[in-house]
């Protein structure tokens, strides 16, 4: 999709952007600016782990944006965020499945509660427009050569996927029962600069550029469709501004890649030796094959534009530039105590 497609023309004067300083959420407020010159952005967001303040750094200055920290979860911090706005675009999210399984409650609070505070309060002011950003893991995996539709069954296999998925049915039910106008966007894998290094990508590239091992899960077979970040954030940006209310929009890469071709591909951009592959035991519950059918977001004018080479290019070129984003992440404490429990047993 063309960046003019819904380009200078948004309706939307304010647009409250939860989760903003996360890796989604930064480049979709990027993107609200640049396209969008009569727009003011709010972001909520709170700087957990993920949500980085730095993620915003060039953006900060911009008088058009309004940084605020502070949580979803709680009411006073949802209500003073979204004073006057348009449209939410609800982005705050606990994401990664491998921290779900240890257990934690931050998935239901921040994907369910949260989600619900950010909903009451667009029923209590229902000129706002509202967009849930939510993840192919709701459909849980399916076989080749199924692809997921936006009516099947929830069947997530993860915790995580389970929070992602009440806050889908949530936002359903706010837009039957109190008529509110939501839509839902469920991405595939995503991946591109910013993206916290515990994700598959941006862990193996980081990994590749210090020469340390890839970690990959059992057989290494399973089957993602990996999208390029500003590829989905336009997506986003497409179902705010067009999307119909009540309705679910896949938003898929449409290239089906077992996680061994990711890591070989990162091998070869980065020019790492395929001696750091490393098979180490397998995710619990881990899901074999996500698949979108993305034809309802391809009738509203969205179609995927960066290759995976391309996409992969600029990321990999990206960490390479940006050690001092990541070397102080994946040096830190918090960080080291995550992957000795992540990996330690592995
Ligand atoms: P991930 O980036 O965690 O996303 P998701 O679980 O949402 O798909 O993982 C992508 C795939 O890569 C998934 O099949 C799990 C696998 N994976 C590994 O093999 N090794 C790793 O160290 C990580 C983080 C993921």
């Amino acid at each position: 999709m063309g960046d003019e497609t819904n380009g200078p023309g948004s309706s939307l004067r304010r647009i409250l952007v939860t989760g903003g300083a996360g890796f989604i959420g930064s480049h979709l407020v990027r993107r609200l600016l640049r396209l969008h010159p009569r727009v003011e952005v709010i972001v909520l967001d709170a700087l957990t782990y993920a949500g980085r303040r730095e993620n915003l750094a060039d953006v900060l200055p911009d008088p058009r944006l309004t940084f605020i920290e502070g949580s979803i979860t709680l009411e006073a911090d949802v209500s003073r965020s979204a004073a006057g706005v348009d449209a939410i675009v609800n982005v705050a999210a606990e994401t990664h499945v491998d921290r779900s399984i240890f257990g934690g409650d931050e998935f239901l609070l921040t994907n369910v509660l949260g989600t619900k505070r950010l909903l009451d309060h667009v029923r209590a002011t229902p000129s706002i427009r509202y967009v849930q950003v939510s993840t192919d893991e709701v459909y849980g995996d399916v076989e080749a050569p199924t692809r997921s539709l936006e009516g099947d069954p929830l069947a997530g296999s993860s915790p995580y996927a389970a929070s992602k998925s009440a806050g889908d049915l949530l936002v359903l039910a706010y837009a039957r029962t109190f008529g509110i106008d939501a839509s839902i966007t469920r991405g595939s894998n995503t991946y591109g600069p910013f993206q916290f290094p515990e994700k598959l990508v941006p862990l193996f590239i980081t990994n590749a550029l210090d020469g340390l091992p890839m970690p990959i899960y059992g057989d290494g077979r399973q089957v993602r469709e990996m999208l390029y970040v500003e590829d989905h954030c336009a997506a986003i940006d497409l179902v705010l501004h067009a999307g119909e209310r009540g309705t679910v929009y896949n938003v898929g890469a449409g290239v089906e890649q077992e996680n061994l071709e990711t890591a070989h591909a990162i091998l070869h951009v980065t020019g790492a030796p395929a001696s750091l592959l490393a098979h180490v035991e397998d995710r619990l519950g881990h899901d074999r094959r996500y698949a979108l059918d993305c034809s309802r977001l391809a009738a509203l004018g969205w179609s995927p534009t960066i290759a995976f080479d391309d996409g992969l290019r600029r990321t990999a070129d990206w960490f390479a530039a940006n050690r001092a984003w990541w070397e102080p992440i994946k040096s830190g404490a918090a960080y080291e105590a995550y992957t000795s429990r992540a990996y330690g047993e592995r």
